[in-house]
């Protein structure tokens, strides 16, 4: 018997609704694979903040760098300012539990729930490693003369050879250990953004040739990524790019694999603690009406169980959410499923 200790979030809005039925699936599989799972709340989020006046107390990265994983709902309130809640308790464990990989998989289960024409389950499947400690979320800019008519805002993109080499290297071993069609591509914008995209194709393509010679390497800009995403999304293995290019890609990821109530990440430190996570937001207009899908975030929850290297109850999880959705659900969005929260976690729970 494996045994895990695992910190779980859930946040704001709808995100305690779908962590709930994240960890009745996770239960309900983990007997078979002979696996343990140990959960400890923590009850950060805009709740404890308007309460409190305290966003992350300081105690709390220690404490969770004790866990190989985090379940994490969601994070932002809508009577908090945003912005405090995102970087102060999302940004501030992604940083400081230096989760430096962002991974994004797109994956289409059942065509019916595609955007896009004609378009099915094999022509939808890749994943977007978008780095996660840089770029323009390190806060790094400033004002000068704010609030004259003369304010300057400087934001500025922090690319370290340091961070882009690591993610590159996961990326490149990410698409070797995936095995499909060998592809990395750089997603990047050389032609305007000259200094930080002329360091990531520099160092992509020295680590590729010196390191990955069996991985073929492709750069697109991001602008044309986008236009493929729609127009020829089988194209794509997968992509790796930077903080903020991956954060916009990834939304028009979710959207063509089926939309926000199934898109999972993993912000991963693969020495460390990562942090597993439905990537829609708190949803604060559907919270508690049993009406939000939680397949996103039991689809987090096996991306965690691979990540701790239980691959086989990963893919038995995966494999009843596909289940659940091709045979199951009117839809993947709130309120449409045909089923409520509880009762689509009660589905897979029953199938995995
Ligand atoms: C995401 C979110 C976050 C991000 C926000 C909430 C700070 O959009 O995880 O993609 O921009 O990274
Ligand atoms: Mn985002």
């Amino acid at each position: 018997m494996k045994s895990y200790n695992i910190a779980v979030i859930g946040g704001d809005g709808t995100g305690p609704e779908v962590v709930r039925e994240a960890i009745k699936v996770l239960d309900a599989a983990a007997p078979k694979f002979n696996v343990k799972l140990n959960y400890t709340p923590f009850d950060f989020g805009g709740d404890r903040y308007l309460r409190t006046h305290e966003v992350l107390p300081d105690s709390a990265v220690p404490e969770l760098r004790k866990f190989p994983a985090i379940l994490l709902g969601a994070i932002g309130h809508p009577d908090v300012k945003p912005g405090i809640l995102e970087k102060g308790i999302l940004l501030r464990m992604r940083f400081e539990l230096e989760q430096y990989i962002n991974l994004r998989p797109v994956k289409l289960y059942d065509e019916r729930f595609c955007p896009l024409k004609d378009k099915k389950p094999e022509h939808i499947d890749f994943v977007v490693v978008r780095e996660n400690n840089e770029g323009l979320y390190t806060g790094s800019g400033g004002f000068v003369f704010k609030d004259t008519p003369h304010e300057v805002a400087i934001q500025e993109s922090i690319n370290t050879r340091r961070g882009v080499e690591r993610c590159l290297r996961y990326a490149f071993e990410f698409t070797r250990k995936r095995n499909r069609r060998k592809t990395l591509m750089l997603s990047g914008k050389t032609n305007v953004l000259t200094f930080a995209f002329d360091l990531w194709e520099r160092a992509f393509h020295e680590i590729g040739a010196r390191d990955y010679p069996d991985i073929k390497r492709e750069y697109a800009h991001v602008d044309a990524t986008t236009m493929w995403f729609v127009k020829n999304p089988e194209w794509f293995d997968v992509i790796v790019t930077d903080n903020m290019f991956g954060d916009i890609i990834t939304d028009l990821g979710a959207m063509i694999q089926g939309g926000m109530g199934i898109a999972a990440g993993g912000n991963i430190n693969p020495q460390g603690t990562s942090m597993f996570e439905p990537i829609g937001g708190s949803a604060p207009k559907y919270t508690n009406q049993n009406v939000i899908n939680p397949l996103a975030a039991v689809c987090a929850g096996a991306m965690m169980m691979d990540f701790l290297g239980e691959t086989p109850m990963a893919q038995a999880i995966e494999n009843a959410v596909i289940k659940v959705v091709r045979e199951k659900l009117k839809s993947l969005a709130a309120g449409k499923m045909g089923y409520g929260t509880r009762e689509v976690g009660d589905l897979v729970a029953a199938t995995v």
